[in-house]
């Protein structure tokens, strides 16, 4: 009994340790270590070009609620540095007068914050029931075999990086990645090695749903509402 026990306690142990390793853990996610490329001097600066973002992006907000600029600021510097080290999220704190713990508490709790380098095209595969149902797995593989990468990883050439996330709200139309500020949708293995192809080409792929569908319509379709409408009155008493 004992060995029985000790056996899947061990077979756990694995499995948390290859989760792990699949996804960014959470501790990755929110506790900041410095290292040689993120720490307080690393480089960085609003140019004059994201400074003019910035002064628009709080010229939004009432007077004495600039803080609550803090997320768009924190994406304009993510935009501009390619991720967000801790050096910007101080520029972000200097820049909108607000302590650094303000801000760190902000970058560290969203995960659309890359707190580490990513590729030049971040992967991001939806791996939470309704995607994983329809083959999110699958996809991972494939970018793996296509690539050479595992998820948490970026290739040598610094172009892809994969990620398995969580649900990004496009549930019907899975499995489906998210590529930078794009998705792509209702995908089989052979449309996401299209994909990489195009992105390796400097092409631009087809954003939205690879399965001939427009959007989220049943492919088969309509399935309701398919009458004429009634008009104003239908169902109504007649007294009315
Ligand atoms: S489960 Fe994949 S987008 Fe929602």
């Amino acid at each position: 009994m004992a060995s029985t026990v000790r056996a899947s306690l061990g077979r756990m142990g694995r499995l948390n340790v290859q989760q792990q390793s699949l996804r960014f853990s959470s501790s990755g996610l929110q506790v900041h270590r410095d290292s040689a490329e993120n720490n307080a001097s690393t480089r960085f600066t609003f140019t004059e070009d994201s400074m003019k973002k910035v002064k628009a992006v709080i010229g939004i907000y009432p007077e004495g609620y600039h803080h609550a600029a803090v997320m768009p600021v924190l994406d304009i510097a993510q935009r501009q540095h390619g991720w967000l080290p801790i050096s910007a999220m101080h520029e972000t704190a200097r820049v909108l007068d607000m302590p650094r713990m303000r801000v760190y508490e902000v970058a560290t709790f969203y995960t659309m914050y890359n707190r580490t380098p990513v590729g030049k095209y971040f992967m991001q595969v939806c791996a939470t029931t309704p995607c994983m149902l329809r083959g999110a797995e699958s996809i991972t593989e494939a970018i793996t075999k296509k690539l050479g990468i595992k998820p948490g990883h970026t290739t040598d050439d610094g172009l892809f990086t994969l990620a398995e996330v969580e649900c990004l709200g496009a549930c019907v139309n899975a499995p489906m990645v998210q590529i930078n500020d794009d998705y792509y949708e209702d995908l089989t293995t052979k449309d996401m090695d299209t994909i990489i192809d195009e992105l390796k080409a400097g092409k631009k792929p087809k954003k939205g749903p690879w399965s001939g569908r427009l959007a989220a319509e049943p492919l088969t379709g309509l399935t309701s509402l398919s009458e004429e409408p009634k008009g104003p009155g239908f169902g109504m008493q007649s007294g009315f």
